[in-house]
């Protein structure tokens, strides 16, 4: 009998941070356990274009599964559809806004509400900062729902030595969720 891929369900928002979406998409294209299923903002084309060297189809090309954000028809936008849960990174605020609020005008939401509905892992990694009391509430409401929020926060136990270093351990720690071991993730075992 064939063994079926887990899915994921990467939705990249127009938050910076782009690089973290790409990331984690290129760990999950070495992983043949996994495939992962991406929606784009329109928010996020714009920072994969202004923060990163990738075109817009290279990061759609290391997805097993791309879906345009308006089609809310799409698979993603059922809870039959089967899959481990979602990973929102980056997230924007208004993307933590419009999943707070259960406004899923987009499909990236409308995955997002999904997954919550149907009571399945979604982690959040909002970026803003600073953060106002309208984003805090935004964020404490999705908590209360369910989600978990990871924050694109430095680690500095591990004595990270570059950018890429930090970006990994913050991958480590989101794929940890899904119980996916990343190469690189450092870690604590005690002193
Ligand atoms: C280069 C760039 C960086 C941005 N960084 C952030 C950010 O860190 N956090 C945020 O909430 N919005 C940020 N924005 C604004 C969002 O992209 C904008 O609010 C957009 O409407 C979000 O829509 P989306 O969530 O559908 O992608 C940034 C925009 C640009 C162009």
């Amino acid at each position: 009998m064939i063994k079926s891929k887990k899915r994921i369900v990467i939705g990249m928002s127009g938050a910076s941070g782009a690089i973290l979406g790409i990331e984690i998409l290129n760990i999950l294209r070495e992983n043949c356990d996994y495939e992962s299923h991406l929606v784009i903002s329109r928010g996020a084309e714009e920072t994969i274009l202004q923060e990163t060297q990738y075109k817009l189809d290279e990061v759609k090309e290391l997805a097993d599964r791309n879906y345009d954000i308006n089609n809310i028809g799409a698979s993603i936008a059922s809870g039959t559809f089967k899959t481990e849960g979602m990973i929102i990174i980056p997230c924007s605020m208004k993307t933590v806004a419009g999943v707070a609020s259960g406004y899923s005008d987009n499909l990236l939401l409308r995955a997002a509400d999904v997954t919550l509905k149907e009571s399945k892992t979604l982690v959040v990694v909002p970026r803003e900062t600073p953060l106002h009391l309208i984003h805090l509430r935004n964020l404490v409401t999705l908590a209360e729902s369910g989600a978990i929020i990871i924050p694109p926060m430095v680690t500095y136990y591990n004595k990270p030595l570059s950018l890429e270093d930090m970006n990994r351990h913050l991958i480590g720690k989101i794929l940890d969720k899904f119980g996916i071991e990343v190469n690189g993730f450092s870690r604590w075992e005690g002193k």
